[in-house]
């Protein structure tokens, strides 16, 4: 997301970031049409990954690309669309922009108040019958929308917000909803965001438990998300190569348990 909304790089970095992570060993990417800076760009994230897969030389074939519709940006705000027919629409303009003829994940991108909930999932179910989709994800719900789509679908993902400034996946249920019933987990915005994620180097525990394992803050951080459920995935965004790289060698950092229980009891300020 960071690569193609207000703040971006130029592409060519953004090519380079993608193609760091993927020679790490990402295997993941996740976008969605509305990664832009207004609706006059819809696409431009998914662009992006396109001409990085296009331009990588190593096994395409092991990336899965998830993206999600659902939304639109007129003037640069963020406003939700759920009806069918822009579903419908959006999906088959990020077919052309992604250049692919399936979509690996979809996601729904947020429930829209406007529209009864089973039509939006009923078109995705359509769009997956139409063999547009490969899996069908939810964003941004609650257990109860989960009970409500899997009337309709089988979702294969959840990807809701999850880090230390805001637990609501684990206080109000949805993370260990997705693991009793074997649905993945997509972490966003697991640094804390474009904001938040500066405050975690001056943070005192974070620090502390930084500096016994010679990690980062952010590292630290990425492994308590990780260590949430055993479905988590972690979508960290980067816009410098170094992050990326920071954010990948998460994944091999364990954290105690006392320091996992410090991180679950300690005050995250969000102002
Ligand atoms: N479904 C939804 O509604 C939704 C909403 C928000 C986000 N998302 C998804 O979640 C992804 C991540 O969310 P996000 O970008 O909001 O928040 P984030 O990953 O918590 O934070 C991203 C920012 O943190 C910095 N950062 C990340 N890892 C770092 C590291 N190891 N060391 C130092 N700085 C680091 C980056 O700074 P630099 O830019 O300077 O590298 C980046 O801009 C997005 O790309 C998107 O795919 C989904």
């Amino acid at each position: 997301m960071p690569l193609s909304t207000d703040g971006r790089p130029d592409a060519s970095v953004g090519v380079r970031v993608i193609h760091a992570a993927l020679d790490a060993g990402v295997r993941l990417l996740d976008t969605a049409d509305v990664y832009c800076r207004s609706d006059q760009d819809l696409g431009h994230n998914e662009r992006l990954v396109a001409r990085a897969l296009g331009e990588w030389n190593g096994p395409r074939d092991e990336v899965i690309v998830a993206t999600k519709g659902g939304m639109t940006r007129p003037d640069g705000r963020w406003e939700r669309n759920g009806r069918p027919e822009h579903l419908r629409q959006a999906c088959d303009r990020s077919l052309q922009a992604l250049g692919v003829d399936r979509i690996d994940l979809y996601q729904y991108h947020v429930p829209d108040p406007e529209v009864p909930f089973g039509e939006s999932v009923g078109m995705l179910a359509e769009l997956q019958s139409a063999g547009k989709i490969r899996w069908i994800g939810l964003s941004n719900v609650t257990v109860d929308q989960i009970s409500a789509a899997r009337r309709h679908i089988e979702v294969v993902t959840v990807q809701n917000r999850l880090n230390p400034f805001f637990r609501e996946a684990v206080t109000e249920g949805v993370l260990s909803r997705c693991e009793d019933l074997g649905i993945g987990f997509l972490a966003y915005s697991p640094v804390g965001g474009g904001r938040l994620n500066r405050k975690l180097p001056s943070h005192p525990l974070v620090k502390q438990i930084a500096a016994r394992h010679g990690a980062s803050p952010h590292a630290v951080v990425l492994a308590w998300v990780l260590e949430q459920a055993s479905n988590v995935i972690i979508i960290p965004g980067a816009r410098t190569v170094e992050h990326t790289l920071d954010s990948w060698a998460a994944g091999d950092l364990r954290l105690d348990p006392e320091e996992l229980r410090d991180l679950d009891e300690a005050e995250f300020d969000r102002s």
